[in-house]
This record gives C-alpha cells, sequence and structure tokens, in this order.
C-alpha cells in the first residue's frame, strides 16, 4: 500500500491552490465527457476558501456550454453540518457553501447536498443523507482539511473505518479550531454537529488530503509515523488506495526532517 498515492508540496498556498485547481479541472472535464459521474466530496474551513473560490475563477472560464453542463449535472454532498444554528445563520456550513460556491456560480442549492442541521430528529437526518449518498453510488473525489485534531469531516477521535454517517458530539479541540467563525468564542461553537461517516470517505473513489499552514505540521507528520489509529481518524486513510496529499511547506515541514532522516 502506498500512502500516500501522491504528494504534491508548494513554498506557496497560492501555487498550492493553482496546482490543486488544474487537477480538479481535469475530473470536472471528465464528468462533463460523462466520466466520473459519481457526486463530488466537499469540505468547508479556511482551507477550502482560497481553493473555492479559485475553482469559481477557472469555471467561469470555461465556454458557456461546457460551464452550463457541468452545473446542470452538479452534485456534490458535504461532509458535515453544524446543529442548532437557524436557517440561514451565515456561521452555518450551507450559508458557506452558498457563499463561496451556490451563489457564484448560480447554482440551485439542491444541488449542494448538506445536512440539514435544523432537522427536528437529528438522527433520521444522518440516516437519509447517508441514503441519499448511496443512491448516487458513493462519491467520486472527496475534498478534505485537515483537523488539528485529525479528524476529517467532523469524525473526532475516537472515529474508526466502520462509522458511518451519523450525529457527533465535536470535541474540545474542535471548537477552539472552529471559534474564528464565532467571533473567537468557543463557548458559542454548537456542541453536535451531523457528519458524513469514515466508512463513506474511505469509499470515495479518490481522496484528496489538503493541509496548509505550520500549525498542521504536527498532526501531518502523526498521519505519516503512527499506525492507524481511531485516536487520528485521518491515519485510516493509509487504508485508502489513492489518496493525493496537498500540503505548503510550512505544513510539510516535519514529514520532510522525518523522510531526510
Ligand atoms: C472543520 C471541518 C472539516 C474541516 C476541518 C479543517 O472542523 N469539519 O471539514 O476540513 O475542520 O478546518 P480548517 O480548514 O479551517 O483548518
Amino acid at each position: 500500500m502506498t500512502f500516500p498515492y501522491r504528494i504534491t508540496v508548494c513554498d506557496s498556498t497560492a501555487q498550492l491552490v493553482q496546482k490543486i485547481i488544474d487537477f480538479l479541472e481535469v475530473r470536472l472535464r471528465e464528468r462533463v465527457s460523462g466520466k466520473h459521474v459519481k457526486p463530488f466530496g466537499l469540505a468547508t474551513g479556511r482551507t477550502m476558501e482560497p481553493i473555492y473560490s479559485a475553482l469559481v475563477e477557472r469555471l467561469k472560464s470555461w465556454p458557456n456550454n461546457d460551464l452550463n453542463k457541468l452545473l446542470d449535472d452538479w452534485i456534490s454532498f458535504n461532509l458535515d453540518e453544524y446543529l442548532g444554528l437557524k436557517d440561514g445563520d451565515s456561521r452555518s456550513f450551507r450559508s458557506y457553501m452558498e457563499r463561496t460556491i451556490g451563489v457564484p456560480l448560480d447554482l440551485n442549492s439542491s444541488k449542494l447536498r448538506i445536512p440539514y442541521g435544523q432537522a427536528q430528529d437529528p438522527h433520521k437526518e444522518a440516516s437519509s443523507y447517508l441514503d441519499d449518498l448511496l443512491s448516487f453510488g458513493g462519491l467520486s473525489f472527496q475534498l478534505l482539511g485537515l483537523g488539528l485534531n485529525g479528524h476529517i469531516g467532523f469524525n473526532e477521535p475516537p472515529s474508526g473505518p466502520e462509522d458511518s454517517c451519523r450525529v457527533v458530539t465535536l470535541s474540545s479541540a474542535t471548537f477552539k479550531q472552529n471559534a474564528f467563525s464565532f467571533g473567537g468564542d468557543q463557548d458559542i461553537v454548537p456542541r453536535k454537529a451531523i457528519t458524513l461517516g469514515m466508512k463513506e470517505i474511505l469509499a470515495a473513489e479518490e481522496v484528496h488530503l489538503i493541509v496548509i499552514g505550520k500549525e498542521k505540521s504536527s498532526i501531518l507528520y502523526e498521519l505519516f509515523c503512527s499506525k492507524c489509529s481511531d485516536q487520528i481518524p485521518a491515519s485510516w486513510l493509509r487504508n485508502h488506495q489513492k489518496v493525493f496529499l496537498w500540503a505548503d511547506s510550512a505544513a510539510y515541514e516535519k514529514v520532510q526532517v522525518f523522510i531526510n532522516h
């Protein structure tokens, strides 16, 4: 097993983003030409913001026919959503996706699937979200950010490869990491969320793990050096055949030192 399948490291975030977009564009063109018909798996977070903005810009340079075909056929599934935020709350992942992709590309909301964080019965919502994804045959490519505690989506430690889409309780490391969207106040970050599970992520045809910034360098190093463990949910990616790692030099620094020795 080769982990990762391919590594791309760039000194600057801007360079890295362009390389990611070049690659995604190939996948999206394949989609337009009828290959890779399964939905895309999308993530939120600060890491994805420059990527979505560059993606929108790139797509707007496509010929109209191609772009319209892509948008007509578009179905993406987001990884996760907080529970309990009101409809339209700017801090919800639904709002994030509308802001970054939906509005700029004029995509109908229903094409951007995201768990409904106001559902009366969140467990039922998680199960119907999963059914919806499975009805499309699962994910083609999955974009992933990385939590400082090794979470992916909201699969907090401990999470294992058989964990499926479900309601989860967030860890204190995650309140801290995500407090930036809540005016820096970790006390008001919702405590619960719905997340796709490791199982659905690991079943994606291709995974793109994107890691930016020095603060992620220790957890990325652990991914490389530790065995698969529920305590570092992202470590289960080691069992996936096709994980592309995209990192900037700052995030990759500790791995680089490890590889050089
Ligand atoms: C969040 C999200 C993840 C995201 C990750 C990284 O909590 N649930 O889907 O990828 O943590 O966030 P960031 O890119 O802001 O560091």
